[in-house]
């Protein structure tokens, strides 16, 4: 399924570095729209992989996110070192959130990000693993 006509983008995520908070997810917007993806799935995939970028840089202690676009799809991977989550099914839960006064200070922490990222992709998977990380992989078709 390659033939090289794949896009990858990488990025650094790093814990409560606020100031480039949400910059991962305007290049990956803005290389989409330079291959001329509808403006609809650019949404959805702009909408993932910034809830994404956030909780990792909200919740987790750091990690990665990997960007793969095809012509016909765009998947992205987030995998971070944390605290994990205990409780999947309540953490997807819409309002649910642990996020800090500190954080919800600063306009996060509505609870929206993982019910969003599950309702935006095609495909969505989350694992955690309590005080080992989270990894979670999106597919958004074209
Ligand atoms: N990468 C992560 N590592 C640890 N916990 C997470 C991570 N992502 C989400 N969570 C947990 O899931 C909750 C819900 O996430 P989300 O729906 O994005 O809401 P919010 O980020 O506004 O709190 C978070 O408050 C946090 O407890
Ligand atoms: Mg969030």
């Amino acid at each position: 399924m390659s033939g090289g006509q794949e896009i990858i983008l990488e990025f650094e995520l790093h814990a409560a570095i606020f100031d480039v908070a949400g910059e991962a997810s305007s290049k990956i917007k803005r290389v989409l729209q330079q291959i001329g993806v509808r403006a609809d799935v650019i949404r959805r995939i702009a909408i993932s992989a910034y809830e994404g970028e956030m909780n990792t840089i909200i919740h987790s202690l750091g990690g990665t996110m990997r960007v793969v676009i095809f012509p016909e799809r765009t998947e992205i991977i987030l995998e971070d070192i944390g605290p994990g989550i205990a409780d999947i099914n309540l953490a997807m839960q819409e309002g649910y959130s642990t996020a800090p006064d500190y954080v919800r200070e600063m306009g996060f922490g509505a609870g929206m990000g993982l019910p969003n990222m599950a309702r935006c992709t095609d495909k969505f998977d989350i694992q955690s693993a309590v005080g080992v990380g989270t990894k979670i992989m999106m597919v958004v078709f074209h």
